[in-house]
């Protein structure tokens, strides 16, 4: 074996011959580093095929983790052997999921958990709010890639822990922890060594806003399912989503709130966001929304400021789509007579969740117009409802889902895309082909 030196992009993994000052991959400036890798020659083996058809589709043991939540995104459970990556920003709660997690597989499976970023102390602390502590969760507190192969060969775990992959490194490997070459050649070894013994590993990953960060992006790669947790660390929901999934669906998502014991699921999403709502004010309307296939309802409230001369009117967006909103104000300006031009506006979706989607378009618009005209909307009336460029309300998917859980949170009245069929007990439909319908009808009913 020889050693050569070859430059990777900390930023995107890519590799390359020598160093560059910009990435010809993703264009990061600075992000090219030169490190020492080691060069292999290989020769052919022998080997046997299978048919792809003798093998048994149903052969993969699936665990549950105990957290009804996380169980339903990954699809019923972990997959024995597999690797799952549970990716989110410093502060999210990755951490303490993992913990959780660890908590409850461990009344039945042995368990491994590398305690990488905290002290085992620490991570006992913390474990002690949240539920009982089995003697089957065992900690190692060394992240190199020796002694956690060397703990799995001594403890033969079912389930190994680790918190969090970039403070894995292979002594062998002269790159620092945390480095794109540390991340994937510690993540692969792992993946290999797991896949072989039929170990379940659940990895955290760091990212920054930007997603930038070494790690999660070279490892989407490697393991077989990603998470990710995202969520206002200020409060509010926190989401989790398969972004990959070899075992199962991307679509489905779970809720939580962050308490003192942890982790605690939001089962009725909506009514956790509509709690504490004021209800038949001027610039205020329920959107209808999916997350994947989960349906829930929010509220969005605007706030059109007086007519002023400054010279820039502000666009403050908290929750929905930032760059939508100007482009939605200016097709209200365009087709529903109604200009903004002279004044700041602000719209948020209330209750630290995100409601980007574009099926917000026509709740956002009803919000903006009730604020203006300062005409409240009864609070028992939903929309949805995508918004395009010459006005036009067009459908978007899930319909059936936003109805049937907006009727659940008790609204009377849908503000609906035209070609929206979908009749609703007790819920009266308002089919609007273009903004300047809705604001008709805003006027003449309220
Ligand atoms: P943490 O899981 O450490 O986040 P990550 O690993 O993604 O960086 O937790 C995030 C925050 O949650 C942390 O600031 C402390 C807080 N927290 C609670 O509010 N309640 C709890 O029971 C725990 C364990 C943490
Ligand atoms: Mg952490």
């Amino acid at each position: 074996m020889k050693t050569r030196v070859q430059a990777t992009c900390q930023s995107c993994g890519a590799r390359m011959p020598r160093w560059v000052g910009r990435c010809p991959e993703c264009s990061e400036w600075g992000s090219v580093v030169e490190e020492p890798t080691q060069v292999t020659s290989r020769v052919a083996r022998d080997v046997t095929l299978e048919e792809l058809g003798s093998h048994d589709p149903d052969a993969s043991v699936r665990t549950p983790t105990g957290i009804e939540e996380v169980d339903r995104v990954l699809g019923g459970g972990v997959v024995r052997g597999s690797i799952v990556l549970l990716a989110g920003e410093p502060g999210v709660g990755k951490s303490t999921l993992v913990l959780q997690a660890a908590l409850a597989l461990g009344a039945a499976h042995d368990v491994v958990l590398v305690c990488g970023e905290e002290a085992p102390a620490q991570v006992r602390a913390r474990a002690t709010r949240l539920g009982p502590i089995p003697d089957a969760v065992r900690t190692l507190q060394d992240p190199e890639l020796g002694a956690i192969l060397g703990a799995l060969d001594a403890a033969e775990p079912s389930i190994l822990v680790i918190d969090s992959i970039q403070t894995v490194f292979d002594s062998e490997i002269p790159s620092a922890p945390g480095s794109v070459t540390q991340v994937r050649e510690c993540g692969a070894r792992l993946a290999r060594y797991a896949r072989d013994r039929g170990i379940t590993v659940l990895l955290v990953g760091h990212v920054t806003k930007e997603g930038a960060v070494a790690g999660p992006r070279v490892l989407e790669h490697l393991v077989d399912v990603v998470l990710q947790f995202d969520g206002d660390r200020s409060g509010g929901v926190r989401i989790l989503r398969g972004l990959k999934n070899r075992f199962g669906s991307t679509q489905e998502v779970g809720f939580f709130e962050m308490t003192n014991e942890g982790l605690v699921a939001i089962r009725d999403a909506s009514a956790y966001l509509l709690a504490d709502r004021c209800g038949n004010q001027p610039g205020s309307v329920l959107a209808a929304c999916v997350d994947g296939r989960r349906p829930f309802v929010c509220e969005i409230q605007a706030l059109v400021g007086e007519r002023s001369t400054a010279s820039m009117p502000r666009r403050t967006s908290i929750g929905v789509d930032g760059a939508r909103l100007p482009q939605l104000l200016a097709v209200l300006h365009r087709h529903a007579e109604t200009s903004f031009h002279d004044r700041d506006v602000y719209v948020s979706a209330v209750g630290g969740i995100r409601a980007a989607e574009p099926a917000c378009d026509l709740a956002i618009a009803l919000a903006v117009l009730s604020s203006l005209h300062n005409v409240a909307i009864p609070s028992d009336v939903v929309a949805f409802g995508e918004i395009g460029l010459s006005g036009e309300v067009r459908q978007v998917v899930g319909s059936d889902r936003r109805l049937a859980e907006a009727r659940s949170v008790g609204s009377k009245l849908a503000f609906v895309p035209h070609s929206c069929a979908i009749e609703i007990d007790g819920l009266e439909m308002v089919r609007v082909r273009h903004v300047r319908d809705a604001l008709e009808q805003m006027h003449d009913r309220w």
